[in-house]
């Protein structure tokens, strides 16, 4: 059975061993006077929960491990990742006013995020060489974002990185990432569930590079 951690005060949560803000806390309150999220980045979503779980039960995470996370919103994946061996661990998000709840909630635990400004499309190669694992938490809710997903899923394993790991409730944009991607990678989707901090349900998109011969398919399309 997991530890039982006293709180150090109220509006905060635990889970898998991480701090988090719940959205009465007094410093989110004090932030959303400065700083108003405007692409859904206004909480900590579940699919984030979904992550952690999915890292702790299959071992994703290695000190090796050089994590990208994105649309990393208020980053409780990311802080999950660094907390848990990563060797290093930077948030993406298009939206700068999500950095500063980011910040917070990273100090809070004691680690540091490195932060990247910018949109899935514009991702280069060379910032894709940086990282080994991409990870990301209910970031495809729209079709143009499966659209920008899937370009950007086939630039990053062709730019080398190893592993993409995606969370999601199960919206239809991410199910049709899901088949697309498969057209090119190793692709696995799997429901899966979370008792953490309460029950939540989902699926989990692991992608990994495919063979030689379909990769160079890939890259020829
Ligand atoms: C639903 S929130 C999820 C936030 C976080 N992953 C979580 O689970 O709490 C979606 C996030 O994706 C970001 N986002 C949306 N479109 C993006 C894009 N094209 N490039 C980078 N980030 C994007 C938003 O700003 C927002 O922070």
């Amino acid at each position: 059975m997991p530890e039982v951690f006293e709180l150090p005060e109220d509006n905060l949560f635990n889970v898998f061993n991480i701090l988090l803000l719940e959205n009465k806390h007094r410093l989110v309150k004090q932030l959303k006077k400065c700083y108003e999220p405007n692409v859904h980045g206004h909480k900590t979503w579940s699919s984030s929960f979904l992550l952690m779980d999915y890292f702790q039960t299959e071992q994703v995470l290695k000190r090796t491990s050089k994590v990208l996370e994105l649309g990393c919103g208020w980053g409780a994946a990311s802080i999950y990742c660094k907390k848990n061996g990563a060797e290093k661990v930077t948030g993406l998000d298009i939206d700068e006013n999500v950095f500063p709840y980011l910040e917070v909630q990273a100090a809070l635990n004691d680690v540091k995020i490195e932060e990247l400004k910018r949109s899935y499309d514009k991702l280069t190669a060379r910032q894709f060489n940086q990282f080994n694992l991409i990870i990301g938490a209910d970031i495809c809710f729209w079709d143009d974002l499966a659209v920008m997903l899937e370009k950007m899923v086939k630039r990053a394993l062709n730019a080398g990185v190893k592993r993409i790991v995606l969370a999601d409730p199960g919206r239809q944009p991410f199910l049709d990432l899901a088949e697309r991607v498969s057209g090119f990678a190793k692709v696995s989707l799997r429901e899966w569930y979370v008792c953490d901090p309460e029950y939540y349900d989902g699926y989990i998109l692991d992608i990994r590079p495919a063979k030689a011969k379909a990769k160079a398919k890939a890259k020829a399309a």
